[in-house]
């Protein structure tokens, strides 16, 4: 992967235009719940600053009708979070695009919820023709949205007179490149979640590239299904077992090998109160839901996890978000912050449970994306890294 990077470019009275993932979750009350990416674009910004750069931050905010910007859709308190880390105010810019407006060198401002305009989600060039005239250099850091060919991720990379990748966007592409375009082995991958269906391709692709693969989370389920396992009335899809034997053929077929618990935590139903069991998988009775992987399938997989040197993860073991069957998760999360090996982590319940178990400075890398994350792991080539490849020379 070759692109510009924000130092490669002298930025002093330039107008710098930052695409940011500040996709942040927003309580009812419409204050932030987590600011993650708000910290994690700061140096970017910084940088920006210091250089002396005219700055614009933008980013998209939710999942607003283009042209009719609701009040919940804006970035107003994310500008002012913004500005109490940076220790100076940032103005909100609402019509940007339509108005003149100025920034001094050194200063900042942020540009309202990009994905407001007619045309973002289309990647409609006429949109970023007109964003590309505010700016004299373009900057990606918004790794986070970089799976969407949109007119501030996609078309403007390509319409800017310069184009370069911000530290952050840089920093994640480094960490997902040394884990998966050239890790070092043994690798191993954990991936969680409630449905195959929806994380076939990324079992399919890391199915080629790890040497252990573990499958948790409702999915595990499917898999002890295809392997002729009971799982009582526990989250499966039995249209998936076909492809779930199919992973375990490459899997096989390569040397490699897939992990699945060989005793569970059951409960007869999904809540604080219910009461967990422990017992071997082949003892799972017809009205157990499978919860959790078992004590005994903790303790091999964290002896297989110590001889790896690459560890990915996505995705909890079990429902960890109750204390009674976050065992797996914790000590799966225990397990890789205290290994050797370079960790990466990433994808919304992960790093919920990285923070829940407080291991994320532990971890070599913990991503800000969500579905980026996921394509990355599907070996897919994402938009706005592909503009800013192009734009590299
Ligand atoms: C995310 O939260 O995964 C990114 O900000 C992308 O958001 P989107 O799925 O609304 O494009």
């Amino acid at each position: 992967m070759a692109f510009k990077t924000l130092d490669q470019i002298n930025l002093r009275g330039q107008r710098v235009f930052i695409r940011c993932d500040l996709n942040v979750p927003l309580g009812a009350s419409g204050r932030i719940a987590d600011d993650t990416r708000i910290r994690a674009s700061l140096p970017g910004i910084r940088q920006a600053m210091q250089q002396g750069g005219r700055v614009m931050v933008t980013s998209h905010l939710g999942r607003p009708n283009e042209g009719a910007l609701q009040a919940h859709d804006s970035l107003r308190p994310v500008a002012e979070r913004l500005g109490q880390l940076l220790g100076t105010p940032v103005p909100l810019v609402v019509d940007w695009l339509d108005r003149p407006f100025d920034v001094a060198p050194g200063e900042v401002v942020m540009l309202e919820n990009c994905r407001a305009h007619v045309g973002e989600k289309a990647n409609a060039p006429e949109l970023a023709h007109r964003m590309a005239k505010l700016c004299d250099v373009y900057v990606n850091d918004a790794f986070g949205t970089a799976h969407r060919a949109e007119a501030t991720t996609e078309a403007l990379a390509r319409l800017a007179r310069e184009a370069c990748a911000g530290p952050l966007m840089a920093a994640e592409l480094h960490a997902l490149g040394r884990a998966l375009a050239a890790p070092e082995r043994p690798m191993a991958a954990i991936v969680g979640g409630s449905k195959v269906s929806t994380k076939l391709a990324i079992l399919n692709a890391l199915a080629q590239r790890v040497e252990l693969l573990v499958v948790g989370g409702g999915m595990a389920n499917t898999f002890l299904l295809a392997a002729d396992q009971p799982v009582g009335k526990s989250l499966c899809e039995p249209g998936m077992v076909e492809a779930a034997r199919e992973v375990v053929a490459t899997l096989k077929a390569r040397g490699a090998q897939l992990f699945l618990p060989t005793d569970v935590v059951v409960a007869d139903e999904i809540s604080e109160t219910a009461l967990p069991v422990i017992k071997p998988v082949t003892e799972v009775a017809g009205e157990d839901l499978i919860l959790d992987f078992g004590p005994r399938s903790m303790r091999q997989l964290v002896d297989q996890l110590e001889a790896c040197k690459t560890i990915v993860w996505n995705g909890p073991l079990g429902v960890f978000e109750i204390e009674k069957f976050s065992h797996g998760t914790r000590m799966l999360a225990t397990a890789i912050a205290g290994s050797k090996a370079f960790s990466i982590a990433g994808g919304g319940d992960t790093v919920a449970a990285v923070n829940q178990f407080d291991i994320a400075d532990r971890i070599d890398y913990v991503s800000t994306a969500g579905g980026a994350f996921l394509e990355f792991l599907e070996g897919k080539t994402l938009p706005a890294v592909r503009a800013l490849e192009d734009r590299s020379h």
